[in-house]
């Protein structure tokens, strides 16, 4: 059984749709109008026409040859998702779920964000397909990801800090499905992970299922055989699940997921749901393995506000299950040190989300045969992160420097 699709939108036993009365006939319309439109031509047609044009697939796969050769075993393949219209996987759903919202007659999306990769992806979705946008972000994330709130703004859209709880994702998406029951008119809500109520997951899936398709081809081009092992990070599963699924019924094809092990195992230190550590819950309208503490979330950490949520999409819980697909963790060290070392061997910039599944790559493909093939999905790029990654990685002091003489030199500036 690959569980390719939610049955009645459920994944096993994991999934569905526990909402309050006032939702449900806002996510039936969304079922319906995705049944309508989801695999029409038209549709369909319009949706590649904007990947290939605006969002820039196909995103390449680039032969990693000098980490194959410092790591001394699995030949190495990067999915340069990060080199999408925005820089990450997160504008395959955006671009589909606007698309979607046009044909249902809807003028505004909400969505919420953590990293702000999905935020910027709504954004500047809406802006290209003129609509308004607006995006609820926790406080903290706002703070750590400056940058993506900036370009945010810049596509028009109204970006509202949500200062309630442990301002982070988790209280931006209580707070957008707040709104969204409050003013539903004319309103979608743009969810951006494959979590939520039914239908999201298998939407969001949908959507960014294009990466794995890709991937196929690209490989089977390449090499003319399929992946020994592929490796994702996980937040709430949406670049993993694009990655994946084409390749659920390749029953030889390992899956490896790897979430935010943070600082440690403390509570409230990482984001690791899948090792033991979480246990079944409902929240956000679904069910699925939570970190929790009398029935209330528990707060996480991640080095990467895009991994740094306490739920984890249906589809990867039932999945791991199944035996399927195999998770792991990466702390922030080794994110860090991933980081560093892809940076000078490949000349690439991940996001600290995509480095987690990096990290696995350095202890995995040393233990794999030359003539095996890994590949890793690098879902974002790391530009929005300048303000995490610079202090970690300089030693010198240059860059604190740089941003005194800055404040400085702003100062200065308002003065005359
Ligand atoms: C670049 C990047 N990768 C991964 C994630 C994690 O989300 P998901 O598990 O839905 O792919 C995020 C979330 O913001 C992200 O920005």
């Amino acid at each position: 059984m690959s569980e390719e699709e939610s049955k009645g939108g459920f994944f096993g036993e994991f999934g569905g749709r526990f909402v309050p009365d006032e939702l449900e006939p806002l996510l039936q319309e969304l079922a319906d109008a995705y049944a309508k439109f989801g695999k029409d031509p038209d549709f369909q047609k319009e949706l590649l026409t904007i990947q290939q044009t605006f969002i820039g697939r196909p995103t390449p796969l680039l032969y990693a040859e000098n980490a194959t050769r410092e790591l001394g075993g699995a030949k190495i393949y990067i999915k340069l998702e990060g080199l999408a219209n925005t820089g990450a996987h997160k504008i395959n759903n955006a671009v589909g779920q606007a698309l979607l919202a046009k044909r249902m007659g809807k003028h505004t999306v909400i969505a919420e964000t953590g990293a702000g990769q999905h935020g910027l992806a709504s954004a500047c979705a809406a802006a290209r397909l003129g609509m308004k946008c607006r995006v609820y972000m926790g406080q903290d994330d706002v703070r750590r990801q400056r940058p993506n709130v900036f370009w945010m703004q810049q596509f028009g859209a109204e970006v509202i800090p949500v200062t309630r709880g442990s301002k982070t994702l988790t209280d931006a998406v209580d707070e957008a499905i707040e709104q969204w029951v409050k003013n539903p008119d004319g309103v979608h809500y743009l969810l951006g992970s494959a979590l939520g109520p039914a239908p999201y997951p298998d939407i969001v899936r949908d959507f960014q299922s294009v990466i794995g398709r890709e991937v196929k081809q690209q490989i089977k081009e390449r090499e003319g055989r399929l992946p020994s092992v592929m490796v994702a990070c996980v937040g709430g599963g949406s670049n993993s699940m694009g990655f994946f699924t084409d390749f659920l019924n390749d029953k030889d094809v390992k899956m490896v997921a790897v979430e935010a092990g943070g600082r440690g195992p403390e509570i409230g230190d990482h984001a690791a749901r899948m090792n033991g550590s979480g246990s079944l819950g409902v929240f956000h309208g679904y069910k699925s393995i939570f970190l929790q503490e009398e029935g209330q979330m528990s707060p996480t950490h991640s080095i990467s506000a895009g991994l740094d949520y306490a739920g984890i999409g249906p589809q990867l819980a039932q999945l791991e299950k199944m035996g399927r697909i195999s998770f792991t963790l990466a702390t922030d060290a080794e994110v860090i040190e991933a980081f560093r070392f892809f940076a000078r061997n490949e000349g690439i910039i991940p996001a600290l989300e995509s480095t987690h599944a990096l990290a696995e790559v350095i202890k995995l493909a040393p233990k794999m045969s030359s003539d095996e093939i890994l590949v890793v999905n690098m879902s974002g790029r790391g530009d929005k992160d300048i303000f995490i990654t610079a202090p970690a990685v300089d030693q010198t002091g240059t860059w604190e420097a740089f941003l005194r003489d800055e404040v400085r030199r702003f100062d200065e500036k308002k003065k005359q």
